[in-house]
C-alpha cells in the first residue's frame, strides 16, 4: 500500500482485514464496528476529526457521521488524508444523515451534496433520515425546548422525503439509504410504500436497552440494525440525562464478565452487540479507548452463558428520549416511540 506522510498505519493497530463484516441485502459488506462522531456538546470537532484519522490508522474503516454533529467539514480532511494516503475508498464505510430541518423535497438532495462536499467524498455508503420528525430544534437547546411549528409523524411527508432519498440512490450519490429512530408501525408503512427498502436502521441499543421487538422486526425484514450509544453513552449531554437512567458499564453482570476476561466493561457491551447481530458505533476521542473497542471485536468472544445472562439485564432504559421533538406542550417523550404499537396521532 502506498502511504503519504499524512496516513501511516499504526504499528499497535489491527489489520482492518481482521475486523469481521456483515453483508447487507445488497451484498455490500459493512465492518461490524464503526466510530461514532457525535461530540455530545463537549468534545470539539477538531478532536473528533483527529480521532477519526487516528482510528483509521489503528484499523477502523467504518465511520458514523451526521450533518447535525457540525463537524463534517473537519472530518472531511481526515477522509482526504486517508484516501490520498492510500486507503482505497471502497475499503471505507461512511454513513451520514439528513437532519430534521431538511426533510422538505427541495432540501434533501442539496443537504446530501453539502455533506459530500464537507466530507470530501463522491458518494456515501449509507445515508439515513436521522429522525422521522421534521421538527427543528437549535443545537444544544434546553430539554424542555418546544418548537411551536413541530408536527407529529406524517407518513405522506416522510414518503416525500424518502422519494428524494431514493433519487439520491439513483443518482449514485449514496450506495444505501436507511432510517434512524423509527418504530415498528412507522417501518410497516415505509416498507409498504418504499421502492427502495431501508438497508439499515440506526437505533439505540445497549444491554440496558435491548429493544427486542424492534431488533427482531428489522432482522426479519433484512434490515441491518446499527446500534447507537452501545456503551450506554456515559458522556451524553446533560439534557439527555434523567434520574431514572441506569448505567450499563456498572451493571454487576457486565462487570463480572469484564473481570473474568480482564477487559473494560465497555468491551463486554461491544462483544455482546456484535454477537447478538447489531453493529455498534461507539464514540471516543481517547486513543486507548477506541483501540480497546476495536480489539473487543476480535478478541475472546462471550460464551453462550454470558449472552444469556446479558439478555436478562435489559432494563428498557431509553437514554436518548428525544423530548425536543414533541409537538404538544403537555406530551411526554413516550409519545415519540409509539409504545402501544400504533403511530401516536397528531
Ligand atoms: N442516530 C442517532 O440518532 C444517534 C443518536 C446518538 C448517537 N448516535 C451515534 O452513536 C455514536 C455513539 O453514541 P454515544 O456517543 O451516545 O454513546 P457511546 O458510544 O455508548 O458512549 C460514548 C462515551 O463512552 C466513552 N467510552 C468509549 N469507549 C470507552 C472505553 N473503552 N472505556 C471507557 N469509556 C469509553 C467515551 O468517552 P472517551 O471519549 O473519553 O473515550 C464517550 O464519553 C455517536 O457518536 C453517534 O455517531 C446516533
Amino acid at each position: 500500500m502506498t502511504t503519504s506522510p499524512s496516513f501511516t498505519p499504526a504499528s499497535d493497530g489491527i489489520d482492518p482485514r481482521q475486523v469481521p463484516f456483515k453483508t447487507l441485502a445488497s451484498g455490500a459488506k459493512i465492518p461490524v464496528i464503526g466510530l461514532g462522531t457525535f461530540g455530545s456538546d463537549h468534545v470539539t470537532g477538531q478532536q473528533i476529526a483527529d480521532a477519526v484519522l487516528d482510528a483509521a490508522r489503528l484499523g477502523y474503516r467504518h465511520f458514523d457521521c451526521a450533518s447535525v454533529y457540525g463537524n463534517e467539514h473537519l472530518i472531511g480532511h481526515s477522509f482526504r488524508k486517508m484516501i490520498d494516503g492510500g486507503v482505497p475508498r471502497e475499503d471505507l464505510w461512511i454513513t451520514s444523515k439528513l437532519w430534521n430541518d431538511k426533510h422538505a423535497e427541495k432540501d434533501v438532495i442539496a443537504s446530501c451534496k453539502k455533506s459530500l462536499e464537507d466530507l470530501q467524498l463522491d458518494y456515501l455508503d449509507l445515508y439515513l433520515i436521522h429522525w422521522p420528525f421534521p421538527n427543528y430544534h437549535p443545537p444544544g437547546c434546553a430539554p424542555d425546548y418546544h418548537n411551536p411549528d413541530a408536527t407529529s409523524y406524517v407518513h405522506e411527508s416522510y414518503m416525500k422525503t424518502w422519494r428524494q432519498m431514493e433519487k439520491l440512490h439513483a443518482m449514485g450519490l449514496v450506495r444505501h439509504i436507511g432510517t434512524s429512530n423509527m418504530t415498528i408501525p412507522k417501518l410497516d408503512l415505509l416498507l409498504r410504500d418504499a421502492k427502495i427498502k431501508p438497508a439499515c436502521n440506526e437505533m439505540e441499543l445497549h444491554p440496558h436497552f435491548q429493544q427486542p421487538e424492534l431488533f427482531q422486526y428489522v432482522a426479519d425484514h433484512d434490515i441491518v440494525p446499527i446500534g447507537y450509544s452501545p456503551i450506554g453513552s456515559p458522556g451524553r449531554p446533560e439534557r439527555d440525562r434523567t434520574t431514572e437512567d441506569t448505567v450499563d458499564v456498572e451493571d454487576p453482570v457486565i462487570v463480572k464478565i469484564a473481570q473474568r476476561l480482564n477487559v473494560h466493561p465497555a468491551s463486554v457491551c461491544l462483544k455482546w452487540a456484535i454477537q447478538r447481530g447489531q453493529l455498534p458505533i461507539p464514540f471516543s476521542v481517547n486513543c486507548k479507548n477506541y483501540l480497546s473497542n476495536l480489539k473487543a471485536v476480535i478478541s475472546e468472544p462471550l460464551t453462550p452463558q454470558d449472552m444469556q445472562a446479558i439478555a436478562k439485564i435489559d432494563r428498557n432504559c431509553r437514554l436518548i428520549k428525544g423530548q425536543v421533538f414533541l409537538w404538544k406542550e403537555d406530551q411526554t417523550w413516550e409519545a415519540l416511540w409509539d409504545l402501544d404499537g400504533k403511530i401516536t396521532p397528531a
